[in-house]
């Protein structure tokens, strides 16, 4: 059977990785195989194009540049990391994916959806997640939460107009895909976020 294949989703400092983890517990104690994976990024090439688009240097990059990047290591990562492990049974935990895409490259920067779409048709065609969790907190919360912008990130520099359009991207795309996507409120602590996590999945039966 084909393992599941879980996208985590939400604006900076969201928590994404703390609910990665607790999950990743959750299905290690009932021995469900699984990994753990990030976009941009998740295999070496992948990695290499993530320092290109993150490095705050880069200020020059155009935002077809960006939006493209983010597609080419999206094509790399697919194929040498997500497919060959949910063939073999194993579910993936993957921090961000094509929505980030919309709602950055999309709302965020002001690009056309059909460009992104188009981008990312093999991605879109090949291997939707079984579902979307946005972890639904609003950017300046979360920045809050983190501290605020990391200096070098070149996204996390974008400013607090540019992360608010993401925000109102992630609002339009859950209300579009109301079965491929779900909110998660994350005002609580980790713990309660997790608890909604898992009783959505066992809901779903995604995961028993
Ligand atoms: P991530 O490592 O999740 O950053 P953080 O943990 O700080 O949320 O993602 C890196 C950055 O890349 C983040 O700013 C979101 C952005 N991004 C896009 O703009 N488009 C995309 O398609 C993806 C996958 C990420």
């Amino acid at each position: 059977m084909k393992g599941k294949f879980i996208a985590f989703e939400g604006c900076e400092g969201a928590g994404k990785s703390t609910q990665m983890r607790l999950l990743s517990d959750w299905l290690t104690a009932r021995g469900i195989p699984h990994i753990l994976t990030r976009e941009p990024g998740g295999g070496a090439i992948s990695e290499a194009i993530r320092k290109i688009i993150l490095d705050g240097k880069n200020s020059a990059m155009t935002d077809e540049c960006e939006a493209l990047l983010y597609a080419a290591a999206r094509a790399q990562h697919l194929a040498d990391t997500v497919l060959p492990a949910l063939e073999r049974g194993v579910s993936v935990l993957c921090d961000r994916y094509v929505c980030s895409s919309f709602a950055y490259q999309g709302y965020g920067r002001g690009l056309p959806l059909s460009f992104l779409r188009e981008i990312n048709a093999r991605a879109l065609e090949r291997c939707m997640p079984d579902v979307t969790l946005f972890l639904d907190i609003t950017p300046e919360s979360a920045f809050e939460r983190k501290h605020g912008a990391d200096p070098d990130d070149r996204m996390e520099q974008a400013g607090a107009a540019f992360h608010a359009r993401v925000y109102e991207g992630y609002r339009a795309l859950l209300a579009a895909h109301p079965d491929g996507m779900a909110a998660i409120d994350c005002t609580g602590t980790k713990f309660e976020t997790s608890a909604r996590i898992v009783a959505f999945l066992t809901k779903r039966g995604i995961f028993a």
